[in-house]
């Protein structure tokens, strides 16, 4: 079977799935505070997911990582991990994983370990529970906290996602750090990019350049540039003092589409070929017009042949240029 490689030479090896546009958090640069959801009459079941990620895994995909909205709140979602996880037994894949914001791991994470989950990303930009009620809207730290303990009691790795954001966790990346450190955890930090409609002007003013967090890091600690990747847009560097790793994730500061080698679905069988750019293809018919996967293959394969180079993501002339109008949370970033 061919593998799926783009007009870049990029091979397609990395599918995020979004499997539910809810999400029980409303972090105020992912979603708007009333948010419009799909009807659920428009999403793909868990058995059509599992189709469609099958295909994709017949056809190179070897990294599956669930998204959201929250990919905890989708109804009945073991069912799905327990069904997927046949492609980790058969050795087709080889990294099953979820990023989540949390809440929802005290109850789970027990069950997507003995499924095969070995590492989960969660998203905690803060440390300080009022600033989490405030960035989140609805969030609640004790809960997330629960959930973190409870991931890293069934035995999985947990890194933590922070979104870097000018005036609101400049104060904390020392704090975040020790705390990550001390409870084993990687942490990661993502530089804010215009998704979703928001003013320009709190864009920017929220945008804090990771050239800039890492520079503060430096002042501090010695930092050497690694080599390793999880297969994922971050870099990482190891803090000689400590030991601990530190992963950026920097779509303005320094582009690393070159290397790009996925792409997401999202919870109604659309194809986003590339999390910055508008350009889709429709799954859902395809993979409802037959029971046999080959008009589906085919709607990839020919997806695929139009991948973009890259995003047009930009804030270097005091202006956000690029912008995607659709919402984080409708491709799951
Ligand atoms: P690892 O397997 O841990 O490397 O995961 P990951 O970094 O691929 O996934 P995660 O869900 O933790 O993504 C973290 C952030 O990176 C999210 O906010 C995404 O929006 C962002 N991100 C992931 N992939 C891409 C990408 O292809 N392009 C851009 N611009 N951002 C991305
Ligand atoms: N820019 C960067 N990261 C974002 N996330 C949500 N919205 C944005 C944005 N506009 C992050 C979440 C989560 C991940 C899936 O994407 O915090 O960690
Ligand atoms: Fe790939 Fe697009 Fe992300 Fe760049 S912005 S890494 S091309 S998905």
């Amino acid at each position: 079977m061919a593998p799926l490689i783009d007009p870049f030479a990029r091979a397609i090896t990395y599918l995020r799935v979004s499997v539910t546009d809810r999400c029980d958090f409303r972090c105020t640069y992912c979603m708007a505070e009333h948010m419009q959801f799909l009807p659920k009459k428009d999403l793909l079941t868990l058995e059509e997911l599992d189709r469609l990620c099958s295909t994709f895994i017949r056809l190179g995909v070897e990294k599956l990582r669930i998204t959201g909205g929250e990919p905890l709140v989708r109804r009945d979602i073991l069912t799905f991990f327990r069904s997927i996880s046949r492609h980790l037994e058969s050795g087709a894949l080889k990294e099953l994983t979820l990023t989540t914001n949390g809440s929802q791991l005290a109850r789970f994470a027990d069950d997507l370990a003995a499924l095969g989950v070995r590492r989960v990303n969660v998203s905690l930009d803060t440390l300080d529970p009022a600033k989490f009620a405030a960035i989140t809207r609805w969030g609640r730290l004790d809960q997330v906290m629960q959930g973190i303990r409870a991931a890293t009691k069934a035995g999985l790795r947990v890194k933590i996602n922070a979104v870097a954001l000018k005036g609101f966790n400049e104060d904390e990346l020392f704090s975040l750090l020790d705390w990550c450190a001390g409870e084993g955890h990687d942490l990661t930090f993502i530089e804010v990019m215009p998704m979703g409609e928001m003013g320009e002007e709190m864009r920017l003013d929220q945008y804090w350049p990771l050239k800039d967090l890492r520079a503060r890091l430096a002042e501090r600690f010695t930092l050497t540039d690694l080599a390793e990747r999880t297969g994922g847009p971050a870099r990482y560097v190891r803090i000689e003092e400590t030991g601990q790793k530190v992963g950026f994730i920097t779509p303005l500061t320094h582009n690393f589409c070159e290397s790009c080698n996925r792409v997401r679905v999202t919870c109604t069988g659309e194809l986003y070929m590339c999390l910055g750019q508008e350009d889709m293809a429709d799954l859902r018919a395809p993979l409802r017009a037959s029971e046999g996967d080959e008009l589906l293959e085919q709607a990839i394969r020919a997806a695929i042949a139009r991948k973009p180079k890259g995003h047009d993501f930009d804030y270097s002339r005091q202006k956000v240029a690029g912008q995607v109008s659709r919402h984080m949370s409708h491709t799951g970033g």
